[in-house]
């Protein structure tokens, strides 16, 4: 007998693992017999160690001698499986291939129904040179996919990687060294010390064009990189809401970022948008910031809200600079999807105001088209994020109706918060399409807002009737020698016009000026008619109303 090992061994199965094991106890100078077929009865052992597939070890167990000491090789099972008597596991965590196993130095999760008994697993792992670890039967699945992922999944990962590789020329020859060292620092230093790279340097930009090119080359790959992308984002920043922002591209990773922050209680905020950032979207996170937990911001030039003809194409998109904005203003969140995210092939849905709302003003123009386009992006993304709050700027005060009225059509939990125009110094209302005006339509653009400025000041100046005071915008706007494609004055809730003012009013301007389409608007508020004075109006648009 060695230490607590009884003196003769079987074992039973002869596989990679039977066969290697058969070897390696003989070598470390135990008497062993086998590796033996599945039906053998250990006669003559004192103990016998079944290394069988995890479904035949009941029935191979059943066949030894009552009396002997039985082990069994799964990482899945318990000793249940051995039935009423004596048992053990040994679980060598380590590969074995046609080449056999260097068990020396692996690590061994040993069991014991009885004292002696797992005194004869340690003893058996110990001669073989591996460090045995108690694992108790209900940590078993726990313990058995952490050895999953380490070497199982490993290798699907690098599979991938080869044949991402592939597409390039290059092969696993390439890969191996970086995959080996990388290993080996995760072995000594961990996780957070063994990451590199672009999603732990925030590189975002980086991590989107390896994107595309894994979409374009290996679509199938996808989801598996958008999971070890997030995965990856996780553990650079493993708080639940960690200090920087993460970049998420999915439905599902948005969900995993906001699961836990939901289930914590947190207030969510959404700042919908299309990128190209200024101030005034800037504006809109910092309100969120002030009001909401967790900030999300989304990016995503809409296709179904622009017409044919219009700047789908050529719209501004700078992700990298967006992302750096929206981490410096304070979101934690970057929801920026590809299409096929938002609108997969077969898409057939549309969520519509339908009437007046949408075919004035702009849906005049543009067609109610452009609103449909917007209410469904709107009504998915506040499905996909789910918040207590969405930020939308006055700037855009017909789309704000509009989405107010379908959240409170569809029932839909989210308060709707407008947030005020934010301007260039001139008064120009930002917008991320001035950057398609040449520097002389630059200065003719402030038009729009001393149109607005004309309108104001007839009203103070005691003119209630809308077509007076509209064309003294259009008079003011035609000086700079813009005219409007619309200049209305109408009811600021509903869009309906207005035969006289009488209490609040939206002034609502669009006109193309140079390569630009713009638009602006002002909010009026004349006291009661009763009590209306020339300067008793007052500008509402400075307010945040929820
Ligand atoms: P986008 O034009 O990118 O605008 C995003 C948000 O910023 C909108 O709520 C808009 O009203 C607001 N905004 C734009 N210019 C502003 C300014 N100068 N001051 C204050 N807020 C301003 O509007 C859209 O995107 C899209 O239609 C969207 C709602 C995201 C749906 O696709």
């Amino acid at each position: 007998m060695i230490d607590n090992l009884p003196g003769h061994w079987a074992i039973v199965g002869r596989g990679r693992l039977g066969t290697a094991l058969a070897a390696a106890l003989a070598d470390a100078g135990l008497r062993v017999a086998g590796p033996l077929g599945r039906g053998a009865d250990g006669a003559g052992a004192d103990a016998v160690l079944l290394c069988v597939p995890d479904g035949e070890i009941a029935a191979a167990a059943a066949h030894i001698r009552p009396g002997t000491l039985v082990g069994h090789c799964s990482g899945a099972l318990g000793l249940d499986v051995l039935g009423e008597r004596e048992a053990f596991g040994l679980h060598p965590l380590m590969t074995v291939t046609a080449a056999g196993a260097e068990f020396a130095g692996a690590g061994c999760a040993v069991a014991g129904s009885t004292p002696a008994a797992l005194a004869a697993a340690h003893a058996l792992a110990r001669c073989l040179g591996m460090r045995a670890v108690e694992i108790a039967d209900q940590d078993r699945a726990a313990y058995h996919a952490a050895a999953s992922v380490a070497s199982n999944f490993l290798v699907t990962l690098e599979a991938a990687a080869e044949h991402l590789a592939a597409t390039t020329g290059t092969g696993r020859d390439l890969l191996a060294p970086l995959v080996r060292a990388t290993v080996e620092n995760w072995a000594v230093q961990g996780a957070t010390g063994a990451i590199t790279g672009p999603i732990a340097r925030g590189d975002e930009a980086t991590v989107l064009r390896q994107r595309d090119a894994v979409a374009a080359r290996a679509p199938d790959l996808l989801p598996v990189f958008d999971a070890l992308a997030d995965a990856t984002r996780r553990l650079a920043r493993p708080a639940d809401v960690a200090p920087g922002m993460r970049t998420v591209r999915t439905v599902p990773q948005l969900r995993s970022a906001l699961a836990g922050p939901r289930a914590a209680g947190r207030r969510i905020a959404l700042v919908p948008t299309m990128g190209a950032f200024h101030a005034g979207h800037l504006s809109l996170i910092q309100r969120a910031r002030e009001q909401a937990d967790v900030v999300v911001v989304s990016l995503f030039v809409n296709p179904t809200q622009f017409r044919p003809g219009e700047d789908l194409a050529s719209y501004p998109r700078d992700e990298a600079r967006d992302a750096a904005l929206a981490e410096d203003e304070g979101a934690d969140v970057l929801f920026a999807p590809p299409v096929e995210e938002v609108y997969p092939d077969g898409f057939a849905t549309q969520v519509r105001v339908t009437g007046p709302l949408t075919e004035r003003l702009e849906g005049a123009t543009r067609g109610p088209e452009h609103f449909h386009g917007v209410t469904t992006v709107v009504a998915k993304l506040f499905d996909m994020v789910g918040p207590h709050a969405a930020y939308f700027g006055a700037k855009d005060a017909q789309q704000a109706v509009v989405i107010r009225r379908m959240a409170g059509d569809l029932d839909l939990p989210v308060d709707i918060v407008t947030c005020p125009t934010v301007r260039e110094p001139d008064g120009l209302a930002m917008s991320s399409r001035n950057a398609y005006l040449d520097p002389l339509d630059r200065e003719r653009a402030v038009a729009l807002r001393r149109g607005l400025d004309a309108a104001e000041a007839s009203v103070a100046a005691g003119e209630r009737e809308p077509a007076r005071i509209a064309a003294a915008g259009r008079a003011a706007m035609a000086e700079f020698g813009v005219e409007p494609e619309y200049f209305e004055i109408v009811n600021s809730e509903d869009l309906s016009p207005l035969a006289a003012i009488d209490g609040e009013a939206l002034v609502a301007v669009a006109a193309r000026v140079g390569g630009a389409r713009l638009i602006d608007n002002t909010t009026l508020r004349t006291p009661a008619r009763v009590a209306a004075g020339p300067h008793e109006h007052e500008r509402r648009e400075t307010q945040c109303s929820v």
